[in-house]
């Protein structure tokens, strides 16, 4: 194996660097009050449900100075969004679709756990943050297809892989192939699918 690091320091600008760190552990001290900015982009999948998302909230909180803004762009239930004829998104729609809502059944509600529907509502009940705006970004035309195709090989491979963890017994792998037969279904029908999203943007609070 090489012992090259990548990317190589030559590659990058002097003022930048990177750093993991699992944003549901403590916030190391050095980035305490550190940012002017802290954007996320979907990491939902990670997160066990809203006491999870709640810890992001505070620990960005702490990352952020007085003033410094968050934007966290994530999954909006029901994440796999059909869309009517005229192409458009009903924001308020957060009904599981009939395959998701038989997937929902095949494990147990977890879908229904995880899938976010209160990350602004989260936001807004923070004490740290103000001047908190979201919008659900509105469908692409152009990239439906494309959109449409991976969305139902995503949802494919999450059926299949539940066959092995969170679906358990037959009448679970039943409901599963219900559920890609109801996706199918819809597909067939010339049925498109859009991956729902929400943005958040706030402002730590400092008084002002
Ligand atoms: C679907 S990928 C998104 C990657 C990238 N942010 C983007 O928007 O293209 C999910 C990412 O969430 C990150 N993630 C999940 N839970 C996390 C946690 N507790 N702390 C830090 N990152 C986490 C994973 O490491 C993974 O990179």
């Amino acid at each position: 194996m090489s012992d090259k690091q990548y990317p190589q320091s030559w590659m990058m600008p002097k003022n930048l660097s990177f750093d993991t760190y699992n944003v549901l552990q403590a916030v190391p001290d050095k980035y305490i009050g550190y940012f002017d900015i802290v954007h996320i982009r979907f990491i939902m999948g990670g997160l066990k449900g809203p006491e999870d998302m709640a810890v992001v909230i505070e620990n960005v909180s702490k990352m952020l100075k007085p003033g410094g803004y968050v934007q966290w762009q994530d999954v909006y239930r029901p994440g796999w969004q059909v869309i009517d004829q005229m192409l458009s998104v009903d924001v308020g729609d957060e009904k599981l679709p009939p395959f998701l809502a038989k997937f929902d059944e095949a494990v147990k509600g977890s879908l229904d756990r995880t899938l976010s529907r209160t990350l602004h509502h989260l936001m807004k009940g923070s004490d740290d943050f103000a001047d908190l705006e979201m919008m659900v970004p509105g469908v692409l035309p152009w990239l439906l297809k494309y959109e449409t195709d991976y969305l139902a090989i995503a949802l494919a491979e999450m059926l299949k892989a539940s066959r092995g963890t969170r679906a358990v017994g037959e009448e679970s792998f039943r409901l599963l192939d219900e559920a890609e037969a109801l996706l199918q279904d819809y597909l067939a029908q010339g049925g498109l699918l859009t991956y729902k999203t929400m943005v958040v943007v706030a402002r730590k609070d400092d008084g002002a």
